[in-house]
């Protein structure tokens, strides 16, 4: 007996990416170079790697599930600097072991598969958890396209009423994960609205928040979720909860260490299930933690170095790509000219067996869903992780690769 809820879920991308590519031998005498995993790979800051160690003797005791109150202190003071909102740290704020956990387990909590239709709405292209969640909390996912015309933003007007009504959970993705697009106010406030009116509840994933390219309104630091609802006066931040990290913001990925804030109604069961499920914080990790939430010197000198990479590799590509410098993340979501007729599999597969590079084709991270193209269809993600060298390098060689392309004779 299993499961047979585990029969639903889909390959992970890298795990379609690795089968689509075992035939592939690539040129030994290129260095590999992978611009295809969105994880951080910049160095962990000295002080966040001594509070860890500094706090060996933790490892003594168990873990409380909701954390010491200093990390959701910390937590509500970074909230606070970064967006203006104030946060109850004792009600509205919870650790959680990265995002991901928690943007899975959320859905366990919120989703009542005893209703008939339960259904998780999120964009269309997306960060997998938030189907396999609902898929194994036993609602029906349903994706909205994002729209390449409106900078990348999902189509929410496409959703079907009908569709909203039985609608429990939405995942929103700001800044996005592969497209780097921002959901201004406006969005925020339809969101609202539409949440209102149907009573579902907003799970908002935030943690590609601390990297962006510009200072200046209106694509100056991202807009995030609690500070949206705080501006049109939802203070009790009804039916939203946002999903922060320090992975990316901190290049601690290891340390699997993240927050949840905002609807203290939604944070309360959330506490619940996660004593049951054993998802306390190592005391140690939330040493770490504090420190890190504590240190915004790091955070910029992280973002300066991403800052750098895009501004060269962005113009290089886009010599032969249709892309442009997003709003924030650390990905590009670039369009391939028209004469590799839209098939990134086959231009993804032949820049790793010509040149050794690595990229994600657009569409492992979409579905197609009747009647419409993959959303992803014809654009590849490159995750600019690497050091500014090898992403220039990258850079060269798939603007060498694309132009022997546009070059060859159609068949
Ligand atoms: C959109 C998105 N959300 C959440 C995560 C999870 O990050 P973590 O669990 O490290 O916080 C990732 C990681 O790649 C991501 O891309």
């Amino acid at each position: 007996m299993v499961n047979p809820r585990l029969a639903l879920l889909h390959p992970y991308p890298f795990e379609r990416w690795r089968e689509l590519t075992s035939d592939i031998r690539p040129p030994a005498h290129l260095l590999p170079i992978s611009l295809g995993i969105g994880e951080p790979r910049h160095k962990t800051p000295a002080l966040i790697e001594e509070a860890l160690v500094q706090a060996l003797p933790a490892l003594s005791g168990y873990p409380a599930t909701a954390g010491e109150p200093a990390l959701r202190e910390a937590v509500a003071a970074w909230v606070h600097r970064r967006y203006g909102v104030a946060l109850n740290p004792g009600t509205q704020v919870l650790p959680v072991n990265g995002s991901r956990e928690a943007l899975f387990a959320f859905a366990q909590v919120v989703i009542d598969d005893t209703r008939p239709g339960a259904t998780v709405v999120c964009p269309n292209p997306f960060y997998q958890i938030y189907e396999g969640a609902a898929l194994l909390g036993g609602a029906q996912p349903h994706y909205v396209a994002s729209d390449a015309a409106r900078n990348f933003a999902a189509d929410w007007d496409s959703v079907p009423a009908e569709v909203w009504a039985r609608t429990q959970l939405l995942y929103v993705c700001s800044p996005g994960n592969p497209t780097g697009a921002v959901m201004p106010l406006p969005e925020w406030q339809r969101l609202f609205e539409l949440s209102d009116r149907h009573g579902f509840v907003i799970a908002s994933d935030e943690c590609y928040s601390e990297i962006y390219f510009r200072d200046e309104p209106p694509h100056g630091p991202p807009i995030g979720s609690l500070e949206a609802a705080k501006a049109l006066g939802r203070d009790d931040f009804r039916n939203l909860v946002a999903f922060t990290s320090l992975s990316k913001r901190s290049n601690v990925p290891g340390l699997r260490s993240g927050f949840v804030a905002g609807d203290a109604r939604w944070i309360t069961p959330f506490l619940l299930y996660r004593t049951y499920h054993g998802s306390a914080m190592s005391g140690m990790v939330q040493r770490a933690s504090i420190a890190a939430w504590g240190d915004e010197a790091h955070v910029v000198a992280n973002r300066e170095l991403y800052r750098t990479k895009f501004a060269e590799v962005t113009p290089m590509l886009a010599q032969v790509l249709d892309v442009k410098l997003p709003d924030a993340a650390f990905y590009l979501w670039a369009g391939l000219p028209a004469v590799c007729g839209g098939d990134e599999i086959e231009y993804a597969r032949g820049l790793l067996a010509q040149y050794n590079v690595a990229v994600l084709p657009g569409r492992l991270l979409a579905r197609e869903v009747a009647g419409r193209p993959n959303p992803g269809a014809g654009r590849i993600r490159m995750a600019l992780v690497a050091t500014p060298a090898e992403c220039r390098e990258a850079a060269q060689r798939i603007v060498s690769y694309t132009q022997e392309l546009t070059r060859r004779p159609s068949p």
